[in-house]
């Protein structure tokens, strides 16, 4: 099926349950990536905190359903929590596997965890819901830019970490507009503050990430020499400056998740492959090139 007619990826958001071999990563190299080990860093950054984030979503809208009266947005409600729940199990026990080589994973780790304890404690319903919305705009985002790169950043990976990232950023994708349509219909009047709650997703996402990505890259010894040093640095800035970029749109009162011309018009053919592929009882638990090729022939 080409793209531009497969079915919109929003719509009858499935539950997958899978379970990725992790426990068989031990001894491996968490840079991922021969084809860019900067972008298996940045994953690996980014990752450290994004379960805590997830299982905070997963509290937060399961609150929210109390005032959701929509049966259709309450559904999609129930699949992104499904969804997420799957993402939070497979990632934790991955942040174990970072933990093996990164001395300041599992500080960082218990830092995430507390921070999203703590901050369902304290806030509003509403900075709650509306930091979910701003958050998962960049998860979103980055599914996305992720899939969009899959030669540069993917194709010669580690195939079960390649198969974990592949199945979270379509999943992204799926249930990009969930959060967005919750605030909308629980608080679309703030809308200043449903803008401003962006803002404050970004800057949370771009703290922790360079944190973890700085303190990975120094153990894996890209900070030794200068060029190495300089070209890192310059991968993570240019990656987080385009998804910031991508985000203006998001900033308009007219724009919905939904609308968005990558999951429209220009639907990613891994992204329709997969879902096509894992939809026929595909086994996407590991993707290496042959993997790839018949996901693709699928889409
Ligand atoms: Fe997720
Ligand atoms: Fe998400």
């Amino acid at each position: 099926m080409p793209e531009d007619t497969a079915p919109h990826p929003m719509d009858h958001i499935p539950v997958r349950p899978l379970a990725f071999d992790v426990d068989g990563l031990a001894g491996k190299d968490p840079v991922w990536s021969r084809s860019c080990p900067e972008f298996s860093i940045l994953l690996n950054a980014l990752g450290l905190h994004v379960p805590y984030f997830e299982r905070y979503l997963i509290r937060v809208l399961n609150r929210a359903k109390a005032e959701v009266q929509d049966p259709k947005l309450r559904e999609a409600m129930s699949a992104i929590i499904g969804q997420e729940a799957h993402h939070a199990k497979n990632f934790l026990a991955y942040n174990k596997f970072l933990g093996l080589t990164y001395p300041k994973a599992p500080a960082l780790d218990d830092a995430a965890r507390d921070f999203f304890v703590e901050h369902l404690k304290i806030d509003t319903p509403r900075r709650q819901v509306g930091f979910t919305a701003g958050y998962e705009t960049f998860t979103f985002l980055a599914g996305m830019i992720v899939l969009d790169n899959y030669d540069a950043w993917f194709s010669d990976s580690e195939p079960t970490i390649k198969a974990m990232w592949v199945w979270h950023q379509v999943e992204e994708v799926e249930h990009g507009a969930v959060a967005f349509d919750v605030y909308k219909a629980l608080y679309g009047r703030h809308e200043w503050y449903r803008k401003y709650m962006i803002a404050v997703a970004l800057k949370h996402i771009v703290v922790e990430t360079v944190r973890a990505y700085f303190h990975m890259c120094k153990v894996s010894g890209f900070l030794r020499n200068p060029w190495r040093a300089w070209r890192s640095t310059a991968f993570l800035a240019s990656t987080l400056s385009r998804m910031a970029w991508l985000s203006l749109p998001v900033f308009s009162r007219k724009y919905h998740p939904r609308n968005h011309p990558l999951v429209t018009d220009r639907q990613n053919p891994i992204a329709v492959g997969w879902r096509n592929f894992e939809g026929k009882g595909g086994d996407v638990l590991a993707i290496d090139r042959e993997k790839m090729k018949t996901i693709l022939r699928a889409g």
